[in-house]
């Protein structure tokens, strides 16, 4: 078991947290803040225990100098001061005099946003190499190093794996959460068990139907993928987005997971991934150059006899060109099913997360994660480094 932030005397401490604050911004406003809102039990708990708390995120990547401004941190320290309802100080910089002053003078309760931490990718991408000098630094600013980054913890980088080798560390309550939940979809012995899988690539999804495949009762497919599944099995997909690599892996799990897996039987199509001449047809009768860009209604419901007698769902990959409304009906329906259903439903991160949060579904859910790559390498059964860095709890 790993320690967690509660294993630890706060007071009048230099608190460094790890928040993965890499959220959506359009015109520097957030589009989205629901991993702001999801890392606030942390930093109350922290605020509630007397910390002086120091907190660290990415924001998207940063190559050169022109991605500065996009990635600067400042909207987020705003929307965190709002969300709190109290000062949170940000600090231009990622490290140097400016950020040493800054915590030299904080009080218990105080708060402080470092900028960007991939502004250290700049020049050599010191961050995300996990430079040891630039990890040995930030571990410097503080007394105790907490990561709460559950979307940054498949990452191995300074501002996770850096400060944890050089400080006691444990984990936030956000990336506990996550660990836990994600373990029922990996440990639980809950069935009829049905994984949805969507999104464009088979290749992403190897993984995950490596470690489920065997566990899981169903696996109902769509989204892109679905494509090279039906192409596998022969079906004429025409100009759909086919994973050419991929048919010989799809092939074989149709074989050996005969009786589980579930495919469309109809398809919204278009000619090019635009809402225009857009048509439902049945899975054998697809137009020339027609691009299969969503689930179809039959499809939606013949899912929903499956999750219907289901007793743990858990779902990663949206099942349509969800961006685009004339093919979100696939990913919508199938979340008024959820809604409806007395099941764990546990949603992967990424755009799966984003459907269901901006569809307005959030609260029918059981655990959205907050990490796309970091849930989906947790279902692969994975170890993430940001985790596994972290100090065991004392015997
Ligand atoms: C995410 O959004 O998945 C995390 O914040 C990690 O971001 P990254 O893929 O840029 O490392």
């Amino acid at each position: 078991m790993k320690k967690t932030i509660e294993d630890f005397n706060l007071k009048n401490k230099r608190l460094l947290i790890r928040v993965d604050f890499n959220v959506p911004m359009k015109d520097g406003k957030i589009t989205d803040d629901n991993r702001i809102k999801e890392s606030l039990k942390t930093i109350e708990y922290a605020l509630h225990n007397e910390a002086k708390i120091i907190l660290l995120s990415h924001l998207g990547r940063v190559k050169e100098e022109s991605d500065l401004e996009k990635t600067d941190l400042r909207p987020v320290a705003t929307r965190l001061s709002e969300l709190l309802d109290k000062k949170v100080t940000f600090v231009e910089s990622t490290r140097g005099p400016i950020v040493e002053a800054a915590i030299q003078n904080m009080q218990s309760g105080d708060i402080i946003l470092l900028q960007n931490t991939r502004y250290e990718d700049l020049y050599g991408k010191l961050e995300s190499t996990n430079d040891e000098e630039l990890g040995r630094y930030w571990a410097s600013l503080g007394d105790i190093f907490i990561n709460d980054a559950f979307g940054t913890s498949h990452r191995a980088h300074a501002s996770n794996v850096g400060i944890a080798s050089h400080l006691p560390s444990g984990l936030g309550f956000l990336v506990e959460k996550e660990v836990n939940q994600l373990d029922i979809a990996l440990h639980h012995e809950k069935h009829p068990y049905t994984i949805i899988l969507g999104g464009a690539k088979v290749s992403d999804k190897v993984g995950v139907i490596q470690s489920l495949g065997e566990k899981a009762d169903y696996i109902l497919i769509g989204g892109a993928m679905a494509y090279t599944f039906l192409k596998a099995k022969g079906v004429d997909v025409k100009a759909s987005l086919v994973d050419t690599e991929s048919l010989p892996f799809c092939e074989a799990m149709l074989e050996k997971y005969k009786d589980k897996i579930v495919l469309p039987i109809d398809s919204v199509n278009a000619k090019e991934i635009a809402e225009k001449d857009v048509h439902t047809c049945e899975i054998d009768a697809f137009d020339e150059n027609d691009i299969g860009l969503d689930i179809g209604p039959k499809t939606v419901q013949r899912f929903k006899e499956y999750l219907q007698k289901s007793e743990l769902v858990v779902w990663n990959g949206t099942l349509g060109y969800a961006e685009l409304e004339a093919f979100s009906y696939g990913t919508k329906g199938i979340l008024e099913i959820l809604k409806d259903i007395d099941a764990i439903k546990i949603i992967g991160g990424g755009d799966t997360a984003a459907s269901v949060i901006s569809f307005g579904y959030k609260e029918y859910m059981t655990h959205i994660s907050t990490g796309g790559g970091a849930s989906l390498e947790l279902l692969e059964g994975k170890k993430l480094p940001g985790i596994e860095i972290i100090e065991d709890k004392d015997e």
